[in-house]
């Protein structure tokens, strides 16, 4: 086994997903690190920058099935798992499943639903199975969460607790386009090659299987990362807990998050092993929502980007 396989799929799916998508270049990247490590990701961007596009095209170029659910008040956990109804004809119950019963599901404005609906969906991606009336139903291995958050100060939501942030292996921004790209976005609607109709007229391609994924996902395991780099990162997400202005830093699970995410970056730019780098480009996306500030640095102004970054210029990188 190598990872030659890997990394073409890399590029095709970030090819034809731009086909679609203008720019963003970073931000399908990290999703398709998300996709590739077998996680779950936040979005976060203003109405309109094409997060619902981006998990829908996403899903078309890996040969996906592709859900949204719209996360409200008022939903209960049945209306997101499915519920047994009882079928007169036959005598039985039956499964209707719900939403939750597919590959690459878009949750939009997940703080918007009461904890325990929040947290049937967070059962769901962690471990990949939903339990209806006792019956444990699994769901497909490469079920994964986009999830998007309406901003806190609204009325209203249900904030994700901390311990349910930690399980997104990493935050997604996007940011508006600029002016190029929005008038390269103007342009394109005009024709038809508007995105949504280049996405349904068969223009962009699959370029796997859904049951490719799983293999894919193993050459992720043969990127090799020396001992040093290994306890730098360590260090980096520790360093974060200790942090002056931190009031909660990274857990273990960050560390995990950071190792996979430097790996998948690797892959993604064509090597078989991580560098310095990797590990510092994926430290923003990876911590960025677990750090909580405490409130007095909060105040004044500091954002958890830039402790971040402190961190990364104060430990130093081995050679
Ligand atoms: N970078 C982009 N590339 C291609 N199309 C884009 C881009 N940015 C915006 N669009 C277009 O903008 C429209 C809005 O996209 P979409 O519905 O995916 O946004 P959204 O972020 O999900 O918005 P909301 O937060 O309201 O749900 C789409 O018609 C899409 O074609
Ligand atoms: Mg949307």
């Amino acid at each position: 086994m190598n990872t030659e396989r890997l990394k073409e799929v890399l590029t095709q799916a970030r090819h034809e997903t731009g086909k679609v998508i203008i720019g963003q270049h970073e931000v399908v990247e990290r999703a398709l690190i998300a996709i590739f490590t077998g996680n779950h990701a936040l979005i976060e961007g203003v109405p309109g920058v094409a997060k619902t596009l981006l998990v829908r095209t996403l899903a078309h170029v890996l040969g996906c099935d592709f859900a949204r659910i719209q996360f409200t008040p008022d939903l209960m956990p049945a209306d997101i798992t499915g519920t047994n109804v009882f079928n007169l004809q036959r005598n039985e119950f039956s499964l209707i499943k719900g939403p939750l019963f597919t590959t690459f599901l878009l949750a939009d404005e997940i703080n918007r639903a009461p904890a325990k609906t929040q947290s049937a969906l967070l059962q769901a991606m962690q471990e990949r199975s939903v339990t209806i009336d006792r019956d444990t139903h699994a769901l497909s291995p490469n079920f994964t969460v986009f999830a998007t958050q309406n901003p806190i100060e609204y009325e209203g939501t249900y904030p994700l607790p901390e311990a349910q942030k930690d399980r997104f292996m990493l935050k997604i921004t996007m940011l508006a386009p600029d002016r190029a790209e929005e008038l390269t976005l103007a342009q394109r609607t005009m024709t038809r090659e508007a995105p949504e109709r280049l996405l349904a007229s068969g223009a962009v391609q699959a370029v796997i299987q859904p049951r490719d994924l799983v293999e894919l996902r193993e050459q992720l395991g043969l990127i090799t990362m020396r001992e040093e780099l290994i306890a730098y990162l360590v260090d980096i997400v520790r360093a974060t807990r200790q942090h002056e202005s931190v009031l909660v830093g990274g857990g273990p699970r960050a560390t995990q998050s950071l190792i996979m995410a430097s790996r998948a970056f690797a892959a993604m730019s064509g090597r078989d092993f991580v560098t310095p780098d990797d590990i510092k480009l994926m430290a923003v996306p990876v911590l960025e929502h677990r750090l909580i500030l405490r409130p007095e640095f909060e105040i004044e102004g500091l954002s958890v980007t830039e402790v971040i970054q402190q961190i990364l210029q104060q430990i130093a990188v081995p050679r």
